[in-house]
């Protein structure tokens, strides 16, 4: 398939939110046809699935109807948007991508990684980001940057730190497991120098698109 998929990953208050519009930006200005979506969510139903997810109130939903609708959401967002694009040879940056599934429900709340890849496997129809960007920062410093910034605290940000720890550790072992597809940049540096890191590491797998 031409075009590039980018994924966008990272523990609470990692700066994914800042980073990606200039990530964006700088490849539009390098003459890329740029797509940025984000998961959950990205299309009509999967906003409405996103809503579901991270309503507080919803304390009572069970680990296993969460992962099936973020793999809801996520099948209709590479039916819908992400193939249609990559098809067309555009940039497609996502904000969170299975690797989130794997580091929150897998790591995090301990749901077997082998099942959570039958799932995705099934939503995703096989689709793999090209290339894995990945914020890389402590839980104790994401979760005051959230606190720090007057951001709203979803269902997830609510959970203990441990849960937290616990993601942390599975991306960078996921990120260990796969070296050719993860570009780990450190994100307790200014803005203006994770941005530096994430393109530098971004060029190496733009050889050959267009
Ligand atoms: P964000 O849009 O602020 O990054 O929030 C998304 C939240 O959803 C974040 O707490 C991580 C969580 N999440 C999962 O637990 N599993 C998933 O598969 C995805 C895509 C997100």
């Amino acid at each position: 398939m031409p075009g590039l998929f980018i994924t966008l990953e990272g523990p609470e208050g990692s700066g994914k939110t800042t980073q990606l519009p200039l990530l964006s930006a700088w490849l539009t200005a390098q003459g890329y046809d740029v797509l940025r979506t984000r998961e959950p969510g990205g299309t009509s139903i999967g906003e409405r699935v996103r809503e579901l997810l991270h309503d507080p109130a919803h304390t009572e939903m069970s680990a296993r109807a969460e992962i099936l609708l973020y793999s809801a959401s996520r099948a209709q967002l590479v039916a819908e948007v992400i193939c249609p694009a990559l098809a067309a040879g555009r940039v497609v940056l996502c904000d969170r991508y299975f690797d989130s599934t794997y580091a929150y429900q897998g790591y995090g709340r301990g749901l077997s990684l082998a099942d959570l890849r039958a799932i995705t496997r099934f939503a995703t129809d096989g689709l793999m980001p090209d290339v894995t960007l990945y914020l890389d920062v402590k839980p104790e410093v994401g979760l005051q940057r959230r606190v720090t910034g007057g951001e709203e605290m979803n269902r997830l940000d609510r959970e203990a730190l441990d849960f937290h720890r616990r993601v942390r550790a599975g991306y960078l072992e996921l990120a260990s497991a796969e070296p050719e597809r993860w570009v780990v940049v450190d994100a307790t540096g200014s803005v203006a120098e994770v941005q530096a890191q994430l393109r530098e590491g971004l060029c190496p797998y733009f050889v050959g698109v267009r």
